[in-house]
């Protein structure tokens, strides 16, 4: 029997977060529920961050009551989102208060300084602090533990400060394993990466953390697709031993602080690429592609409306 692979869309966050104009909550629930019915594992729902910071998602709470009042919680995959400090575990914990809303929280950080600097206003050690209640208040939240993603951008290189040496994300993934994350997300913010350069930081990272964290559940790789390579980095890290990608329906996406003067941040891999990519390997993912398709026309319609509606065309 071929092998699952797990995926988890994040366009609900990744997807609408660099979005400028109003994405109403009610058809971010719609997207979320479409994309539950897809098969996919997981929904990264949201962000619980700085609405001045990014301003889309401002809403995160009321997107999980619109998902409560309609009665998500019974039919969902795993359900996450970004909590970048305990302020936003604070909001994250109430959340979690109706049961299998919320299971699991991701915090983020980075391999480059500059980037983690523009991103959070915070060096990559500085992030770690912050992270130590958010993990503690995650192990002990009072409706029972809920897992802990921890995301490292510019695996590959970063907009500011160019290639990072594969080293750099390894000793990264290692201070998030000692904090006592559950599971590592390496992020590919721009699109830079190569079969070539998935493979060596792949390698540097195994090399640190070791092998037992080559699992579904404990090593994801998310991928941007800025130059259309994405797809043959899947296949390379299929090789190397990956079991769980992120992706986003219609290909949105794309982190605001990744943008830089006159070049919007890249959009994620899409998810109808990802999955098509993985099965064409032989492996399983248990996505319906014909509702990955219906998911895929909302989501455009949404961001096209919301485009032309801000000025800026579709
Ligand atoms: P800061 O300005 O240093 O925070 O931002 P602060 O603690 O000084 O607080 C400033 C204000 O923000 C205060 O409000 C706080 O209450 C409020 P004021 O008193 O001015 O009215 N605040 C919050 N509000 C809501 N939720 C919170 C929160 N925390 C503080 N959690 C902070 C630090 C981390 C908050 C900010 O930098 C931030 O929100 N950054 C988020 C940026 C972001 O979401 N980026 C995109 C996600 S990462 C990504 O896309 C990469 C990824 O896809 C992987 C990849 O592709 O590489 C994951
Ligand atoms: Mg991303």
């Amino acid at each position: 029997m071929a092998e699952h692979v797990r995926i988890t869309d994040v366009s609900p966050r990744d997807g609408l977060q660099n979005e400028p104009g109003v994405i109403p909550t009610a058809e971010k629930v719609r997207l979320i529920e479409l994309l539950c019915a897809t098969g996919v594992d997981e929904v990264e729902v949201t962000s619980f961050v700085s609405a001045k910071w990014v301003p889309q998602l401002g809403d995160a709470a009321e997107v999980f009551k619109g998902l409560r009042e309609r009665g998500m919680l019974k039919v969902a995959p795993l359900f996450s989102a970004l909590v970048p400090n305990e302020k936003g575990m604070e909001q994250a914990e109430e959340v979690a208060k109706s049961p299998s809303l919320l299971d699991k929280v991701s915090v983020f950080t980075a391999a480059s300084e500059t980037f983690s600097k523009k991103n959070t206003n915070a060096t990559i050690a500085e992030t770690m602090e912050r992270f130590k209640p958010v993990i503690e208040r995650a192990k002990n939240a009072s409706t029972g533990p809920m897992r802990v993603r921890g995301y490292i951008s510019c695996v590959i290189a970063c907009p500011f400060e160019g290639p990072i040496a594969p080293g750099r994300v390894a000793d990264v993934a290692a201070s998030l394993v000692h904090l006592g994350v559950d599971e590592i997300d390496l992020g590919d913010t721009i699109g830079a990466g190569t079969p070539e350069s998935i493979r060596a930081v792949l390698e540097a990272v195994r090399r640190t953390i070791g092998s037992a964290w080559w699992t579904p559940d404990k090593l994801t790789l998310h991928l941007h697709d800025t130059f259309g390579r994405a797809a043959e980095c899947v296949e390379a890290a299929l090789e190397a031993g990956v079991r769980s990608f992120d992706g986003s329906v219609a290909g949105l996406g794309g982190c605001p602080y990744a943008s830089t003067p006159g070049k919007r941040a890249p959009g994620n891999i899409a998810t109808e690429t990802l999955v098509a990519t993985i099965e064409r390997a032989e492996y399983t993912t248990g996505v319906n592609r014909d509702r990955l398709a219906e998911a895929a026309a909302f989501a455009r319609e949404i961001v096209t409306k919301s485009r032309a509606a801000a000025g800026g065309g579709a």
